[in-house]
């Protein structure tokens, strides 16, 4: 496995003033910081983002919030990186979220789920290429 991830914290958590609260955990977690930006996705941008679930009827929901205000896009490393990230967020449903998670603690709805993480090594890397040049990789 690699071990890198791709995260995001959404617009719910940076409106909400959490960006510092999340970090803390995330380096708690044992993340190591490698790139990291506060940026805004376009409409294109969450469509492309989200192709997998185009379909969805959640879909256009989707879009409108990922795009209504900043979020902080970051790779993070670790061993195992992938999986013990999706174990530090917890479960997509904040309400079905294990005590501890970042969900469980910033998430307010399955929609409004305050944070990301990639859900293999392809798409971490796709992700992260996406937001991030090499120069902008420590
Ligand atoms: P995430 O798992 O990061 O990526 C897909 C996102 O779709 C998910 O977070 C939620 O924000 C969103 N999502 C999944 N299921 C629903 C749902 N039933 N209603 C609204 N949004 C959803």
């Amino acid at each position: 496995a690699s071990n890198r991830t791709f995260t995001m914290i959404k617009p719910d958590a940076v409106e909400k003033g959490h960006i510092g609260g999340i970090l803390n955990m995330i380096t708690e977690g044992g993340f190591r910081i490698v790139a990291m930006k506060l940026t805004q996705l376009t409409v294109a941008d969450a469509q492309k983002f989200y192709a997998v679930h185009a379909e969805r009827p959640f879909f256009g929901e989707l879009v409108e919030f990922m795009t209504r205000g900043p979020i902080v896009a970051a790779i993070l490393e670790k061993d195992n990186a992938v999986e013990d990230f999706r174990a530090l967020i917890g479960a997509t449903n904040p309400a079905e979220a294990a005590e501890g998670t970042i969900r469980k603690k910033y998430a307010t709805s399955i929609g409004e789920n305050a944070v990301h993480g990639s859900d293999s090594d392809e798409n971490a890397a796709i992700e992260g290429a996406f937001h991030f040049a090499g120069r902008e990789m420590f």
